[in-house]
């Protein structure tokens, strides 16, 4: 089972790639409950909105349980995946925070980490992918870097996968997009959300 797989790579090299997390039909569903209108991405609090343009060119919506059944269905599996990855690691994830992103085509997010070494909450950061017709040559992948900067992949953002990993270990960045872009990031926090 794929949760298993999960687990074991989570623990040995600390990310793992899951293909058909979700099918197609949910994926979609979820779309049908995402508004029209988005906020721009924002990195921090200090930054200006300005900054943040030549950092990332996302557009971002919180998902909350309100948003439809779909998002209620896709919130509790991460909640089962909670549990289960602290009753199977001892992570002591206490939370679970994400939202949908939109990348317009050009738009791309630069090379960064998601928390750094013990500053924040954030333990395992996930993204789902929701492009149904992602062709080579469409840009938008993710590529993942170890903490000595070495490229470990490059991965095709298609619909109903998953990417998990270690939020302080992975430097990661998205190219690019040379079509309009859409996946859902979340964290484990190791800190409730008040
Ligand atoms: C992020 C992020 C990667 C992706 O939102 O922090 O790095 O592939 N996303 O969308
Ligand atoms: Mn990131």
């Amino acid at each position: 089972m794929s949760i298993d797989k999960l687990i074991d790579s989570l623990a040995s090299q600390g990310w793992y790639v899951w293909d058909d997390f979700l099918d197609l039909s949910d994926v979609q569903a979820i779309k049908q409950c995402i508004p029209e209108t988005l906020q721009d991405a924002r990195i921090g609090y200090l930054n200006t909105l300005q900054d943040n343009k030549g950092i990332r060119g996302d557009q971002t919506v919180w998902l909350e349980s309100n948003m439809g059944a779909p998002i209620v269905r896709y919130l509790d599996k991460m909640e089962s995946l909670r549990q289960e990855l602290n009753y199977q690691l001892f992570l002591g994830l206490r939370d679970f925070e994400t939202h949908f992103c939109r990348y317009p085509n050009g738009g791309f997010y630069k090379k960064h980490v998601d928390n750094f070494k013990g500053q924040g909450r954030r333990k395992i950061t996930t993204v789902l992918y929701m492009n149904e017709s992602w062709q080579l040559g469409d840009g938008g992948e993710l590529v993942m870097y170890d903490l000595q900067d070495k490229a470990l992949f490059k991965l095709e953002p298609l619909a109903g996968r998953m990417v998990f990993f270690l939020s302080e270990d992975f430097p990661h960045e998205v190219l690019p997009t040379q079509q309009k872009r859409e996946s859902i990031a979340g964290w484990f926090l190791t800190e409730k959300i008040l």
